[in-house]
C-alpha cells in the first residue's frame, strides 16, 4: 500500500510514538507517551482518534503506563491495573473499541495470574501487538469484502477518516479503495469535510492523495448536490460502535448522508471490524454520544470567533444512523445484510 509511512501508532525500541493529528496536514510530528495521563490525552484530545486505531493505542498504552511500576505481588499489580483501565477507558465514550481492547488486555492478565508480573507485562505487550496485527488483518479482509460491492470507474462518498490514520493500515471504509488501487481499479472519490474537527478535509484527503488515489473535497452540506449529479455510486463510511439491531454510531453528519443516499437509491455501505459490533448494546439508543466543547464549532480553525461570546452551543461527536438506512455491513469475517440481529450475530458464530 502506498503513502503509509505515517503509521498513526508506532512502537519502537520500547516506545509509544503517536502521530499527532491534531497537526495534520501540514505537519507530521510524533510523541512519545511515557505516562497514563500521556495516553490519556492523546486519545482525548483527537491526537489519535478512529475507532481502531484507539484501541490499538489504549492497549499498548496501558501497557506503557505500567511496564515501569514497582515490584508487587499479583494482587497489587491488579489492582493498579484496573485504576489504569478506568482511567484510560474514560478518555472517550462512544467508540467500543476502546474498553473493548482495555478488557482484552485485562483478560491478558488474568490469564498469566501465575505468572511472575515481569511475565505478565511481556504478555500484556505480546498482547498489544496481537491486537494491531488482528485489526490490519481485519482491514485488509474488509478491503476484500468491500471491493466484491465496487466496480472500477465508480464515483465513491465517503464522511470523517477511517482511513489508515484512523487504525492500521488500509483503515475501514477506505480499505476497498486500497485495496481496489492494488488490483488496478481507478476510483472517484469525494471527502467530506467533516465538521466541525474537519478529519474529512484534513486527513482523508491527506491520506488518499499520499496514496495516488484521486479525490475531491467537498463541504458537508455539498454531499446531497454530488449525488442529485450522479456522480456517487456508493457510499463508504466506518463506525464507532454498532449495536446488536444494526444501527451505527459514526461521526457526527453520518446519517444525514444516509438518508440522503437513500432518497437517491445509493448504497450505503458501513465498514465494521467485529472490535466495533458491541452485542450487548441492543440498539442506537443505546449508545452514549460524546459531547465536545462549543469551541470546536465557532473558535478552533478561525482567526477570530465565529459566534457571539457565550452563544450556546450543542456539539455532539457523532450521530446514530438507523440500521433502516444502512444497506450492508462490511466486516472482516463477510458481509451483513438486514435483518442485522440475525446477521451480526451469526458473523460472531463464524469460525475464524
Ligand atoms: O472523532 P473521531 O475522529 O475519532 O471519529 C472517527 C470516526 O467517526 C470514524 O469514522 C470511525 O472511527 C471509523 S474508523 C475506522
Amino acid at each position: 500500500m502506498k503513502g503509509q509511512e505515517f503509521a498513526p501508532i508506532k512502537f519502537e525500541n520500547g516506545k509509544l510514538l503517536i502521530l499527532d493529528q491534531t497537526k495534520l496536514p501540514t505537519t507530521t510530528e510524533y510523541l512519545e507517551m511515557h505516562t497514563k495521563e500521556d495516553v490519556w490525552d492523546a486519545i482525548h484530545k483527537l491526537r489519535v482518534r478512529g475507532a481502531p486505531a484507539i484501541g490499538i493505542a489504549a492497549a499498548y498504552g496501558i501497557y506503557i503506563s505500567i511496564k515501569d511500576c514497582a515490584e508487587m505481588d499479583y494482587e497489587g499489580f491488579y489492582t493498579e491495573f484496573c485504576l489504569v483501565k478506568d482511567y484510560l477507558d474514560s478518555a472517550r465514550p462512544t467508540a467500543v473499541n476502546l474498553s473493548w481492547a482495555l478488557s482484552r488486555m485485562e483478560k491478558c492478565v488474568i490469564k498469566n495470574k501465575k505468572a511472575s508480573v515481569k511475565e505478565i507485562k511481556d504478555a500484556m505487550l505480546k498482547e498489544a501487538v496481537q491486537i494491531r496485527t488482528e485489526e490490519e488483518a481485519a482491514c485488509r479482509a474488509m478491503g476484500e469484502h468491500g471491493l466484491s460491492l465496487l466496480k472500477s470507474g465508480m464515483g465513491i462518498l465517503t464522511h470523517c477518516n477511517a482511513g489508515f490514520l484512523a487504525t492500521s493500515q488500509y483503515g475501514t471504509a477506505l480499505a476497498p479503495l486500497y485495496v481496489g488501487q492494488e488490483k488496478g481499479y481507478e476510483f472517484n472519490v469525494f471527502a467530506d469535510e467533516t465538521r466541525p474537527l474537519l478529519q474529512g478535509a484534513r486527513l482523508t484527503t491527506w491520506e488518499l492523495h499520499q496514496a495516488g488515489i484521486p479525490v475531491t473535497l467537498i463541504c458537508d452540506n455539498m454531499a446531497s448536490m454530488v449525488m442529485k449529479n450522479g456522480w456517487i455510486d456508493a457510499i463508504l463510511v466506518g463506525c464507532d460502535r454498532m449495536a446488536a439491531n444494526g444501527d451505527g454510531a459514526n461521526k457526527i453528519g453520518t446519517s444525514g448522508v444516509a438518508i440522503l443516499a437513500k432518497e437517491y437509491g445509493i448504497p450505503f455501505y458501513m465498514c465494521v471490524p467485529t472490535s466495533t459490533i458491541d452485542l450487548d448494546t441492543a440498539t442506537g439508543e443505546e449508545i452514549n454520544i460524546e459531547l465536545r466543547s462549543g469551541e470546536e464549532i465557532y473558535q478552533m480553525w478561525y482567526e477570530k470567533e465565529m459566534a457571539p461570546a457565550g452563544i450556546k452551543t450543542y456539539n455532539p461527536a457523532f450521530d446514530v444512523t438507523d440500521a433502516k438506512y444502512i444497506t450492508a455491513v462490511i466486516t472482516e469475517k463477510g458481509i451483513a445484510y438486514p435483518p442485522y440481529e440475525e446477521s451480526l450475530k451469526s458473523l460472531f458464530d463464524k469460525k475464524d
